[in-house]
C-alpha cells in the first residue's frame, strides 16, 4: 500500500486560539456572525457529507455531472503531476480526477477537518496503488505551505466552498492561491450558479432537518470548545437568499429572549427574541463575475463547463 502521510500545519493551540479570536469578534458583532469553517468538527462533517445526498441539494450531484463528463478533458488540459485540493472533505467526486490524471503521483487534500481528511486518505491509498496522499490539517484562508512535490500542480477547489468566503475574503484567497502557482499549474474551480430563488433556499432548508441539525452543530462546537451553554433547540434554523449579494444566508434565530455564556472568553451575549446569528454565506455566481474575480488575482478563466442544466460551473486557469 501506498504511504498515506497527515500533517498538521498549526501549532498545538492555533486552531482553539483562532477559534476563539473568531467566536469573540462575531458574537459581539453586529449583526452577529460565526465563520462557517467551524460547523465542520468530526460530527459536522458527517452531517456535510448527509447533506450531499438529500434530494434537495443540488450542488454535489450538478458537479459530479461536471467531472464525470469533463474530467479526461481537465487532465489533458493540466497534466498535473500533483493534485492539491483546498476543503477537501470526503474527497468523493476528486477520484474522477485522480483516475483521469494519468501521470499523477501525489494527491494533496487540505481541510480543517481531520477526521474527514483521515478517513478519505486511508480509503483512497487502499484504493489507488502507487498513489501517494500527504493530508494537510490547515485553514485554506491562511498562508499555506505546501509539501515539495512534483510539478506541474493542479489546485482544485470544488463543491462551491469559495461562495462561503465574502467578496474581500474571497480576493485574498485567490490572490494566495495564485501566489501557489508556478508556470504550467491550474485551478479546478467549482462555482454554484445563480438560479431560481426557489430551488437555492430547498438546498438549504431541507424537508429531513439535515441542514439545521448541520447549522445548529455549530453551536455545539462552542459548548464543547469554549464551555458556552447555548441550547441549539431554542434556535431556528433560517435560510434566505439575498437578492442584492446573490447569496444564500444561513442563519441561527433565538426563540426566546435569553442570555448565552461563554466562560473560555468571559463573555455574556444578550440575544433578544428573535435576534438572528448569521452562521454562513453562500454565494452563488454568474460566468463574468467568476472571470472578473479570477483576472482581478492574477488568473485567466481559460475553460468553464456547467451541468446539462446549468446549475453548477467548473472553471480552469492554467497559469502561462
Ligand atoms: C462545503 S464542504 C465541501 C466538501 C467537498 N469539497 C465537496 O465538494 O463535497 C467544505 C469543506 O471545506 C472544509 N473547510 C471549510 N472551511 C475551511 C477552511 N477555512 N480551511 C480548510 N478547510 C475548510 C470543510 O471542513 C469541508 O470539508
Amino acid at each position: 500500500m501506498s504511504p498515506f502521510l497527515l500533517t498538521r500545519t498549526l501549532p498545538e493551540d492555533a486552531a482553539g486560539a483562532a477559534l476563539r479570536a473568531d467566536v469573540l469578534e462575531g458574537l459581539t458583532g453586529s449583526p452577529r456572525t460565526l465563520p462557517p469553517k467551524w460547523f465542520y468538527d468530526a460530527h459536522g462533517s458527517e452531517l456535510f457529507e448527509r447533506i450531499t445526498a438529500l434530494p434537495e441539494y443540488y450542488p454535489t450531484r450538478a458537479e459530479r455531472e461536471i467531472l464525470v463528463a469533463r474530467s479526461g478533458e481537465i487532465a489533458a488540459a493540466a497534466g498535473a503531476r500533483t493534485l492539491v485540493e483546498l476543503g477537501s472533505g470526503s474527497s468523493e467526486k476528486t477520484r474522477y480526477l485522480i483516475d483521469a490524471l494519468t501521470d499523477l503521483r501525489t494527491y494533496v487534500p487540505v481541510d480543517v477537518s481531520e477526521s474527514a481528511l483521515t478517513r478519505a486518505g486511508q480509503a483512497l491509498v487502499a484504493e489507488r496503488p502507487g498513489l501517494d496522499v500527504h493530508a494537510l490539517v490547515a485553514d485554506f484562508t491562511a498562508r499555506l505551505t505546501l509539501p515539495r512535490t512534483p510539478g506541474p500542480r493542479l489546485v482544485a477547489f470544488l463543491g462551491g466552498t469559495i461562495g462561503n468566503l465574502l467578496p474581500a475574503e474571497r480576493a485574498a484567497f485567490l490572490s494566495s492561491v495564485r501566489g501557489l502557482l508556478a508556470p504550467g499549474d491550474a485551478l479546478l474551480l467549482g462555482t454554484d450558479l445563480v438560479k431560481d430563488e426557489r430551488v437555492l433556499v430547498r438546498a438549504y432548508d431541507d424537508a429531513a432537518g439535515v441542514t439545521a441539525a448541520f447549522n445548529k452543530n455549530v453551536l455545539t462546537v462552542l459548548n464543547r470548545e469554549l464551555g458556552a451553554d447555548f441550547d441549539p433547540a431554542s434556535f431556528d434554523h433560517v435560510a434566505l437568499w439575498d437578492a442584492r449579494h446573490e447569496w444564500i444566508e444561513m442563519r441561527l434565530r433565538s426563540r426566546p429572549a435569553q442570555t448565552v455564556k461563554v466562560p473560555a472568553l468571559d463573555l455574556a451575549v444578550d440575544f433578544a427574541a428573535g435576534e438572528e446569528l448569521r452562521t454562513e454565506v453562500s454565494a452563488k455566481f454568474r460566468k463574468e463575475g467568476v472571470r472578473a474575480e479570477l483576472a482581478a488575482a492574477g488568473l485567466e478563466l481559460a475553460r468553464w463547463w456547467t451541468d446539462d442544466a446549468g446549475r453548477f460551473a467548473l472553471s480552469l486557469s492554467v497559469v502561462r
